[in-house]
């Protein structure tokens, strides 16, 4: 019987796992950069946590969770996203009075059971930051910048950063009674809409088929109270100021429940590039729904496939540092336990200086691979080649009575003997 990976999934293997680990690592380093620590949490939570955060009628919840029980029944979800799953944490453990801010960061595999296409999987990687505790703008534009920090610094050198505000509990009911009233009057909405325009009118504006069709939409802009006024006047103005470009787009929701005030989404503007690279904004009613006291919260969470190939598309240059590779090969088996040892010991860096300097030349990492028994020198250099290697030490009787071993460089197959012991 053949297996395949499950549909929506995806195995990375060489360059895409290695383009994974280059972007976490720049992620890891902006995220450190601005002061967030990190934050590991499990893959699967109590499902209720994610239905209470998100929100039921969204499509996450309604079509999207992957739930199970487990042995004793209990109801379980594979993590659709972080934020949950971080606030959940922060009142677990009680951060707030632990740390003077709580800003934390995260990274790793998220789920849902999406109709699978490029850029869509049913199981994806996602990293992230949440910022706790703070409600004015600075937080906000801290969140933004941060996040397109990362997208540049990936190479992105078109990027389209789409902002709204969403208002709050006071000023939200009557743009969505507003939206309800405007599509109600209007003939033909598609079945997902019609359904949820009594729910989540909201939803209705980034609908791919009836967002388009109608240009004279209620703006939430003109909603807002004098408090969410004054909050997104002050975000679009710190943005501003920092040089960090952004449009305001009326028509711009979210497909999470929790949201309050800004949100924002940050596209990737070459050719063909309509899904959202990254998104988030802000979320101060959740910490205190889930059981804390009121707190105010911004974070944002990006598609790391999907930065991977923008980057892709816009032939950034990612130079991973690459360790030095050495292959130890053995002329005959009479030397390989020697071999042996030596490699270990080059790998654990336990070799005398001189040696060290000779083989490695100072580079700051290395990968060894060998000795490989039973196989010619012949094809062990075939395999050297295959591994990639910069350089091969060969161990030859001869040479080894001298107390040495050929050192040959594979890019100029130049070979020199240096001294071991
Ligand atoms: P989200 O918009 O659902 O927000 O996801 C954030 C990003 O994850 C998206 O912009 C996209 O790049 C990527 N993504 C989402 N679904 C998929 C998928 N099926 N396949 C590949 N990539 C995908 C959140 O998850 C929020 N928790 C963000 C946030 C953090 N808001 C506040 N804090």
């Amino acid at each position: 019987m053949n297996f395949n990976a499950p549909r929506g999934t995806h195995d990375l293997i060489e360059k895409d796992a290695e383009n994974l680990r280059y972007l976490e690592t720049l992620c890891r380093k902006i995220f450190e950069k601005w002061n967030y620590s990190e934050i590991c949490f499990p893959t699967f939570e109590d499902a209720g946590l994610f239905t209470r955060s998100i929100g039921e009628s969204t499509d996450i919840i309604e079509k999207e969770m992957y739930v199970f029980e487990d042995r004793k029944g209990r109801k379980l979800a594979l993590r659709p996203e972080g934020t949950a799953s971080t606030v959940r944490a922060l009142l677990e453990h009680s951060l707030m009075q632990k740390m003077p801010a709580a800003k934390l960061f995260y990274m790793g595999p998220m789920f849902r059971y999406e109709r699978p296409q490029a850029g869509r999987y049913r199981e994806f990687y996602q990293a992230g930051a949440e910022y706790f505790g703070n409600s004015e703008p600075p937080a906000d534009a801290e969140i933004i910048i941060a996040a397109s920090e990362i997208l540049k610094s990936a190479g992105l050198k078109k990027i389209d950063t789409r902002l709204n505000s969403l208002g709050c509990k006071a000023c939200r009911p009557a743009f969505r009674q507003e939206l309800k009233n405007y599509f109600s009057s209007k003939e033909g909405l598609c079945e997902d809409c019609s359904n949820r325009l009594e729910k989540n009118p909201l939803r209705v504006l980034d609908c791919k088929i009836d967002g388009p069709r109608f240009t004279d939409l209620p703006q939430m802009e003109k909603f807002l109270c004098p408090e969410c006024k004054k909050h997104f006047d002050g975000v679009k103005e710190l943005l501003e100021k920092s040089g960090c470009g952004y449009t305001v787009d009326h028509k711009l929701v979210r497909g999470l429940d929790y949201y309050t005030k800004t949100i924002f989404e940050i596209r990737g503007s070459a050719e063909g590039a309509q899904d959202a690279l990254c998104a988030g904004g802000r979320y101060d009613n959740l910490v205190e729904e889930l059981g804390g006291s009121p707190t105010p919260a911004v974070g944002f969470a990006l598609g790391s496939e999907r930065v991977i190939a923008a980057a892709q598309k816009e032939n950034a240059v990612w130079n991973a540092s690459r360790p030095l590779k050495v292959f130890v090969a053995v002329s005959g088996e009479s030397l390989l336990k020697e071999a042996f040892v030596f490699a270990a010991g080059l790998r654990r860096s336990n070799l005398a200086e001189p040696v060290k300097l000779a083989i490695c030349a100072g580079a700051p990492e290395i990968c060894v691979e060998g000795p490989v028994a039973s196989r010619s020198l012949k094809s062990q250099l075939k395999l050297a080649d295959k591994f990639g290697a910069d350089k091969t030490i060969i161990f030859g009787e001869d040479e080894y009575k001298r107390g040495a071993v050929v050192l040959r460089d594979m890019k100029t197959q130049e070979q020199k003997e240096i001294k071991i012991v």
